[in-house]
């Protein structure tokens, strides 16, 4: 699948819940209110989705959520599609905020999963609580400890943020090499409505690399994940720093991605509000044509990239629609 940019599409995120068992103050607000479950589409639907993208070239596909963990029977998808690994499929991971690793970890591993993404914000027990406003860091660090017993790859995800975890950063940095996972940082984006204004907890990573740059050496990797993250070397901790920068540095233009909904809605970039609905198509049929007709169109609309701007003077996020319908 090539975009109107000449762009290849292999790389799907698949959100399969806008659930959450956490309240993240900058993804969520306390009361958020959730698709109604009559709307979401069924594993099996999810399944049927995932393979159409992978038979059209797909390579890698991401689950995420909301939290992808809490949907029921959820490791019944991750089976299935993992049986397409060597077939197409080259990755199957997910993006977990960890707090029920610690029961799927060995159930991801033996469905061919090999590396996880997990949200961490914070290692200090009353500030992760005052982040994720329902968290329990301890969980998720015993999440942690399964997943490395299970023999996954960890990747640590921390959004870099103003007066709450800035201080901490060097000390996850470092934490996160010794323990043997990659460590990246997010810049916190304008999507959705939250109780907070962002624009008081946007901590520019540019900021962040020269305070870190302070104490350790940072070298500039040409290591690609095919993602949005750029890399470089940590000398002192022999690991990789991954930035991940929307708002200070647009990385658009080589963009692999699209992502689906659980109600089956494809959003071809995470800035924009342009989407398709691909429920109608897959439940219109079984053989599929209406679906590659549908995805195909939706493909060659994918814009050049997003237009996110940190606003002081209205503080409105960018888009209406939350981090946790796309997963990211
Ligand atoms: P790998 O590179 O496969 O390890 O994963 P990733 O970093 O793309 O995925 P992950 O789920 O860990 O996402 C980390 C952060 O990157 C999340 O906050 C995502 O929202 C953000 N992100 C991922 N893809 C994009 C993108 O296309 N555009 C923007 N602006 N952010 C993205
Ligand atoms: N800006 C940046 N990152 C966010 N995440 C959730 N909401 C936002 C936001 N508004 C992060 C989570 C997780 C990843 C999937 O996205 O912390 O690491
Ligand atoms: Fe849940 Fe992730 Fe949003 Fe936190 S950032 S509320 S863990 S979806």
């Amino acid at each position: 699948m090539q975009d109107s940019f000449g762009r290849s599409i292999t790389y799907l995120r698949v959100s399969v819940t806008d659930r959450c068992d956490f309240r993240c103050v900058y993804c969520m607000s306390e009361h958020m209110t959730f698709l109604p479950k009559a709307e979401m589409l069924s594993l099996e639907e999810l399944e049927r989705l995932c393979i159409t993208f992978v038979d059209k070239g797909v390579e890698r596909l991401r689950i995420t959520g909301g939290e992808p963990l809490v949907r029921k029977n959820v490791m019944t998808l991750f089976e299935r599609l993992g049986m397409r690994l060597g077939r197409g499929l080259k990755e199957l991971t997910l993006t977990t905020n960890g707090s029920q690793l610690s029961h799927f970890a060995q159930g991801l591993h033996d469905a061919g999963v090999r590396r996880v993404n997990v949200s961490l914000d914070t290692r200090d027990p009353d500030l992760f609580r005052r982040i994720t406003r329902w968290g329990d860091l301890g969980k998720v660090l015993k999440g942690l400890e399964a997943a490395q017993k299970a023999g996954l790859g960890v990747k640590i995800n921390t959004v870099a943020l103003k007066g709450l975890n800035e201080d901490e950063i060097a000390d996850l940095l470092r934490w996160s090499h010794a323990e043997g996972f990659d460590f990246t940082l997010i810049e916190t984006m304008p999507l959705g409505e939250v109780e907070e204004d962002r624009s008081d907890r946007y901590l520019p990573l540019s900021l962040v690399r020269g305070r870190l740059e302070r104490e350790m050496t940072l070298t500039p990797s040409t290591h690609r994940t095919g993602g949005p993250a750029r890399y470089f070397d940590v000398a002192e901790t022999g690991g990789r720093l991954g930035l991940i920068t929307p708002l200070t540095h647009n990385f658009c233009e080589s963009c692999n991605r699209v992502r689906v909904t659980c109600t089956g809605m494809l959003y071809m970039c995470l800035g924009q509000e342009d989407s398709a609905d691909l429920r109608a198509p897959l439940r219109a049929s079984n053989d599929g044509a209406a679906l590659d007709a549908a995805i195909e169109a939706a493909i060659r609309r994918k814009p050049r990239g997003h237009d996110f701007v940190i606003d002081r003077r209205t503080a409105q996020p960018a888009l209406a629609r939350p981090m946790s319908l796309t997963g990211g």
